[in-house]
């Protein structure tokens, strides 16, 4: 089989890897990928938004399989496109990605279908949303309706910073059109977990839970990143949290979806919050999310692509997951001043230290191949890996693991998974 995975962050690269070891599969090309992934794949010139030069080159190339990791593509339509031209495509449809696309319509959703989430309302107006927050309870939530990197996400304590919050998102548009529209949502507190899962359309499976450190410095400190590390699982998501979600939230959004006549094929990612009240949907992603993939997806044992395949013929209820008994943790190595202004181009020594060895893995996010070998690329630039019998064994290899690579203006934190196996 030939494959296409379209993307080029460390989610891609873990994808990649994982399709690598599947069998039936004889040759892998990445658009655009990076220089990690490029060992074990074909990176193409093209990048994620590139649709016609996708279709095009799925075709001429005869891909047997396209996987689509991020979300700009799956919210702008690339899937509905390559169906259209009789491809073979792994990800939601432009009508079912809008549960990530758009804050406003997951809210809408979950609201009309029961399932639990925080209370909200949506605004078009800034003037009425102005109006709303007079009335409003703090802190209050501001999220700006569309895709923001992550970004757009205000927790205002005062009414004062709330007010300049919606003047930001939806007058200055700080994150440009995505804050046409926002949602105002009442504060909740909890541990944040992330549930990532397979889905066809009607069944869903899900893998074993996750959490991301999202802030850029120890303690939680500091700015919100696209993730500085991930752990799994965490020992917060009990049974009795998963037979709640099983019961309230994942089956109840794949069946919402149905309904609507918006049926999703891909990946659901919960991004959920274990409130004392249970668990709320504080999100949802069309997507696997980035670094929690990396800690998640090499546990499983199923060959990947069979998974996917199911996915997409509709019989995942025929499948059944299964993970290896462990835990694993991923730390990212950044490059300083991440996530405002970092500098590039430094070449990354060691990285054949990881060669070999089946418990670790080095995955690539922002790197890039050059005449001098392979230097930073971006501010998230590697995710050391490592699995463990333990979550403490787990993190005391990816910390080990994190001194097998250097580059010059390195930056990592060094609290991932710390308050969980302390507590
Ligand atoms: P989101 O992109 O919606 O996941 O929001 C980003 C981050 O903001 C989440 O991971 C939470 O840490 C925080 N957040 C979002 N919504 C709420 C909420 N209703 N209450 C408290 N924190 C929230
Ligand atoms: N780690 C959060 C995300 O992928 O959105």
């Amino acid at each position: 089989m030939k494959v296409l995975i379209v993307g080029s962050g460390g989610r891609e690269h873990t994808i990649a890897a994982c399709v690598a070891k599947s069998p039936k599969v004889e040759k892998i090309y990445c658009a655009p990928g990076n220089a990690g992934i490029g060992q074990i794949a074909e990176c193409l010139p093209i990048g994620a938004m590139e649709f016609d030069k996708l279709v095009a080159f799925a075709k001429e190339q005869a891909i047997d399989l396209t996987i689509v990791g991020m979300e700009d593509p799956l919210v702008g339509g690339l899937v509905d496109e390559m169906e259209a031209a009789g491809l073979r495509v792994f990800g939601p449809r432009k009508n079912a990605a809008i549960l990530e696309g758009s804050k406003a319509f997951s809210k809408d959703l979950m609201k009309k279908y029961k399932i639990p989430t925080a209370a909200y309302e949506n605004f078009d107006d800034p003037q009425e949303a102005l109006a709303y927050l007079e009335q409003a309870k703090m802190p209050v939530v501001l999220k700006a309706d569309g895709l923001a990197l992550g970004k757009g996400v205000l927790i205002c304590e005062t009414l004062e910073e709330a007010k300049e919050g919606v003047r930001t998102i939806m007058e200055d548009k700080k994150f440009g059109d995505s804050g046409n529209r926002m949602v105002i949502e009442e504060f909740m507190t909890g541990r944040e977990v992330s549930v990532l899962s397979f889905v066809d359309g009607k069944s869903i499976r899900t893998l074993p839970s996750a959490q991301d450190h999202k802030r850029a410095m120890d303690g939680d400190q500091g700015l919100n990143t696209g993730g500085m590390g991930s752990f799994s699982p965490t020992p917060f998501y009990t049974e009795e949290v998963d037979a709640f979600c099983k019961k309230y939230i994942f089956q109840a959004t794949v069946d919402a979806m149905a309904a609507e006549g918006r049926p999703f094929t891909g990946v659901i990612f919960f991004g959920l919050m274990l409130t004392e009240d249970g668990p709320r949907v504080l999100e949802y992603n069309a997507r696997f999310g980035d670094p929690e993939v990396q800690v998640v997806l090499p546990r499983m044992k199923n060959d990947v692509i069979d998974v996917i395949e199911a996915c997409i013929d509709g019989r995942l209820d025929q499948v059944e997951l299964q993970f290896e008994d462990n835990a694993a943790v991923c730390v990212i190595l950044a490059s300083e001043g991440y996530p405002v202004s970092y500098e590039k181009g430094f070449v990354i020594n060691g990285l054949e230290n990881f060669e070999g060895k089946d418990d670790y893995h080095c995955f690539h996010a922002g790197t890039k191949k050059t005449e001098e070998g392979i230097v930073t690329n971006g501010g998230r630039v590697l995710g050391v890996m490592a699995k463990g019998a333990t979550l403490k064994e787990a993190r005391a290899n990816a910390y080990e693991a994190t001194k097998w690579v250097n580059f010059d203006h390195q930056y990592m934190r060094n609290d991932i998974g710390k308050a969980i196996d302390e507590a």
